[in-house]
């Protein structure tokens, strides 16, 4: 048994007096992918945005490899290891599928914004390396016919593919993908659990937050529940859907919609 990539610890943040993640605690096993659910507004997309950078939270510890990652931009947290898809899918709209990957690859090969190369041989290796990657990944993702089309062209479900492959650029430890099948036309959800399959077998964990259910049992060994900001309960996909409080959160959540 492979320890934990990511622990979170008493994580917390607000909002102007509203308690977005209230004392999250949880791990994910290296090599694992790890579910993590929970009622509309109940913290996951915070926690997510505390644990790779993008928010800073008020109180508690997110340890990478046992690293504690406090204060690091998300940048440096990517060159750690960790990276992540977002709700909202974020693409250069303007930028070719392989143009998107090496802007993303920015920060980790020195590749200049745009394509513009600096000039030593180091970073002339480092682009082609970059290319490589960016190539085996779109055809990882299957948009392989579609390399040279700007990713304004692709489907709200191929961008979330494009965003996928973004953030396996860096070859991370760990990935956090945010709905990564919400609004992804149904007849396709089975390829996109097999594209996370296929990068997972390649060693890198997987955290998802996702409200699909069969995508969640059918890709992880372990859920976690988030509920007001608190894990609620954790386990085996099957057990944690049928329990009670679990059940609870969902439907006192919906009452109240
Ligand atoms: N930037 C923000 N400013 C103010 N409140 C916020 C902000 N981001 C999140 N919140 C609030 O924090 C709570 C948790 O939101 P969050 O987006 O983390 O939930 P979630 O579990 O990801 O929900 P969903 O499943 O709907 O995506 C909500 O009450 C939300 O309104
Ligand atoms: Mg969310």
């Amino acid at each position: 048994m492979s320890g934990p990539v990511l622990e979170v610890r008493g994580l917390r943040k607000s909002f102007a007096g509203v308690r977005a993640v209230d004392g999250a605690a949880f791990s994910v096993r290296a090599g694992s992918i790890t579910g993590l659910i929970g009622p509309n507004g109940s913290g996951k997309s915070t926690a997510v945005d505390c644990i790779s950078g993008f928010q800073r939270a008020d109180a508690g510890q997110v340890l990478l490899d046992g690293a504690d990652l406090r204060g690091l931009t998300p940048q440096r947290i990517a060159r750690r290891g960790l990276t992540r898809t977002f709700q909202d899918v974020r693409v250069y709209e303007g930028y070719d599928l392989l143009q998107n990957l090496l802007v993303v690859a920015q920060p980790f090969v020195g590749v200049g914004w745009g394509g513009e190369l600096l000039r030593s041989a180091g970073y002339r290796r480092a682009r082609v390396a970059a290319e490589a990657r960016a190539r085996e990944l779109i055809e990882l993702v299957g948009l392989t016919r579609l390399v040279e089309a700007p990713a304004a062209v692709l489907s709200y479900g191929q961008k979330k593919l494009l965003a996928f492959a973004g953030a396996m650029m860096s070859a991370p430890r760990l990935v956090v993908l945010d709905e990564p099948v919400a609004g992804v036309n149904p007849t396709r959800i089975n390829e996109v659990a097999e594209i996370v399959r296929r990068a997972n077998a390649g060693g890198t964990a997987f955290l998802i937050i996702e409200h699909n259910v069969e995508f969640i049992t059918g890709l992880c060994e372990h859920v976690v529940v988030l509920d007001r900001g608190a894990k609620l309960a954790e386990g085996p996909p099957h057990q944690v859907h049928q329990d009670p409080r679990v059940l609870e959160a969902y439907l006192g959540v919906e009452a109240v919609a």
